[in-house]
């Protein structure tokens, strides 16, 4: 199981997570991007049906900005 979040520091609205996983990210005002599961808790199980997904926003992310574990993040970003 996946748990994903995204660090909103590093983010720079770049707007491909979203547009590679509509279903799981979403942007804020400032067109941040955070996930839509657990309003960027990282504390939902990433549906299995979207891992692929998830796989690909990460990989496309320019800012390393999406963070993904198999334990939930509780709210705070993982530093690598
Ligand atoms: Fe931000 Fe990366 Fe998505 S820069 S908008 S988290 S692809």
């Amino acid at each position: 199981k996946k748990y994903t979040i995204v660090d909103k520091e590093t983010c720079i609205a770049c707007g491909a997570c979203g547009a590679t996983a509509p279903s799981i990210f979403d942007y804020d005002d400032e067109g941040l991007a955070f996930v839509i599961l657990d309003n960027n808790k990282g504390t939902a199980i990433v549906p299995d049906e979207y891992e692929d997904d998830l796989q690909d926003a990460f990989d496309g992310c320019p800012t390393e900005s999406i963070k993904i574990a198999e334990e939930s993040f509780e709210g705070k970003i993982i530093k690598a």
